[in-house]
């Protein structure tokens, strides 16, 4: 069950400023944003230099237009950027799933880098690995309970190529980012139609003068 507001602000205060602490939202890209051609490298960035400001490392999963982030750090860092991250207008329906503890992170790295949550997204390498995502696909994490947000962490973490394209070739919106995905593969078979398509309009065409 995601925690209210109230019980995240309630059990942030009863936390030591400089605990650890792993938290865990998901939240829903706008329309407006799933728009931009620049929204993942933008997020990127700025968690990239934020985040090892203040070390915060974690992981922002993205998947079927919802995120997925875990950040962990200091208590005190990870309320700050919680509270960017929920005046932040590119996303709603911000729900906290998790937020905890703990001995030490889970996570190493510190840029944030985006995990797609989209088989179509996925390289080769990824899709061998893909298996262990399978019961998390379709990716629709709002709700999921405590236990179910843990055991997907303990998937992520174990990934060694993490299933994301390259944030520099992420040069379209969401919307166009997966049809380029979906067309790539494909595009000896397009290019084979397109010809016959061309040769059978263009033998009507003699066929009916
Ligand atoms: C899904 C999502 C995840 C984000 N994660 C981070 C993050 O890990 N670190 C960070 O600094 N900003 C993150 N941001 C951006 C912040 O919400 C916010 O836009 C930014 O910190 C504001 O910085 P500025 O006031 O300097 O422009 C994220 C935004 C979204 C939509």
């Amino acid at each position: 069950m995601p925690l209210a507001h109230a019980d995240v602000v309630t059990k942030l205060n009863q936390i030591a400023d400089t605990a650890l602490v792993q938290l865990v939202y998901v939240s829903s890209l706008t329309l407006r944003s799933r728009l931009s051609t620049t929204i993942f490298e933008d997020i990127e960035s700025k968690a990239r230099e934020y985040n090892e400001r203040n070390f915060i490392t974690g992981a922002l999963c993205y998947g079927n237009g919802h995120f997925l982030q875990c950040v962990e750090g200091e208590k005190s860092k990870v309320s700050a950027l919680l509270e960017r991250i929920l005046a932040d207008e590119r996303h709603q329906n911000i729900e906290v799933l998790l937020l905890q503890t703990v001995e030490q992170r889970s996570f190493t790295d510190w840029r944030m880098r985006m995990v797609f949550l989209e088989r179509w997204l996925w390289s080769p390498a990824t899709k061998q690995q893909a298996d262990q995502l399978s019961p998390y696909l379709p990716f629709v994490p709002h709700g999921w309970s405590f236990e179910r947000t843990e055991q997907f962490l303990e998937v992520i973490k174990t990934f060694e190529n993490h299933p994301h394209v390259n944030a520099t070739g992420i040069t379209y919106n969401a919307l166009g980012n997966m049809v380029r995905h979906i067309a790539a593969p494909h595009q000896a078979f397009l290019v084979v139609q397109g010809s016959l398509s061309v040769l059978l309009a263009v033998a009507l065409v003699l066929l009916f003068l």
